[in-house]
């Protein structure tokens, strides 16, 4: 049975992500900030983990350790919006989402390292809102920052796991129906589920930044 760590496996995107992978009979692996889940399966664990704190991530990675599974999919899904609307730009904000968005990210991913099966897929949930190229559509810095430097985080990445022929990817999701996006919004978080599944599980370049399953621009 293979196995799966999805971030932020509570609600939205990553509680959708983590039932798609269940219903292909993986284990899944979530974590959550409370440790809890609504989610309730025999192959399903939820951790605590919070990414904005350094010993709750070693605390993580140690019980990941204990457990002796080593991870075929690890799904960087955990993230905050906290932008107003307001100029100039929130530094308070700013620091808050590098803290959980990348810098919790980078550091979580590469506490798991030794737990990560050569030949697995590292996905980290970037954002339309990260893409030098778009035009944006709102004003949401601290966002919009921490999310291209994410895309940035998965080309070192790729390019520093080569050897172990691990992939990495980045993923713009869309905009999604949940807490974060809202209930305006389009898309039903098992839509991007479905083609992460998809994604994780089929051969990719590694290093690139994907929507919908297709390259986009960075
Ligand atoms: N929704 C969209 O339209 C959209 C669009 C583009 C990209 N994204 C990205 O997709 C990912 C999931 O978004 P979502 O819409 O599903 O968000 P969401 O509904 O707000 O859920 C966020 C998840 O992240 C977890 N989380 C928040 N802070 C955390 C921390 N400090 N440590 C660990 N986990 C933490 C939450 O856990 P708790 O329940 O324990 O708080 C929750 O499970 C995010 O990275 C987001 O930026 C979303």
């Amino acid at each position: 049975m293979k196995t799966l760590v999805v971030t932020g496996a509570s609600r939205g995107i990553g509680k959708a992500i983590a039932e798609k992978f269940l219903s292909e009979s993986w284990y899944v692996i979530g974590t959550s900030t409370s440790g809890k889940a609504s989610l309730k399966r025999d192959n399903f664990e939820i951790y605590k983990l919070d990414v904005s704190d350094p010993e709750s991530i070693e605390r993580f990675a140690k019980a990941l350790a204990r457990s002796k599974k080593k991870i075929d999919v690890l799904i960087n899904n955990a993230g905050v919006y906290l932008d107003e609307d307001t100029s100039p730009l929130n530094t308070k904000a700013l620091r808050k989402t590098l803290e959980v968005n990348l810098i919790g990210l980078a550091d979580l991913t590469e506490r798991l390292l030794p737990h990560i099966n050569n030949g697995a897929h590292i996905i980290s949930m970037s954002s339309g809102a990260g893409s030098i190229t778009d035009e944006p559509d709102a004003y949401k810095p601290a966002y919009q920052i921490s999310k291209a430097a994410v895309n940035m985080f998965t080309r070192t990445l790729a390019e520093a796991l080569k050897k172990r022929n691990i992939t990495v990817s980045s993923v713009d999701p869309g905009w999604v129906r949940t807490d974060m996006g809202s209930s305006s919004a389009p898309r039903d978080p098992k839509e991007p589920a479905e083609e992460i599944f998809k994604m994780a599980t089929s051969e990719v370049n590694s290093g690139f930044f994907w929507h919908k399953n297709k390259k986009r621009a960075w």
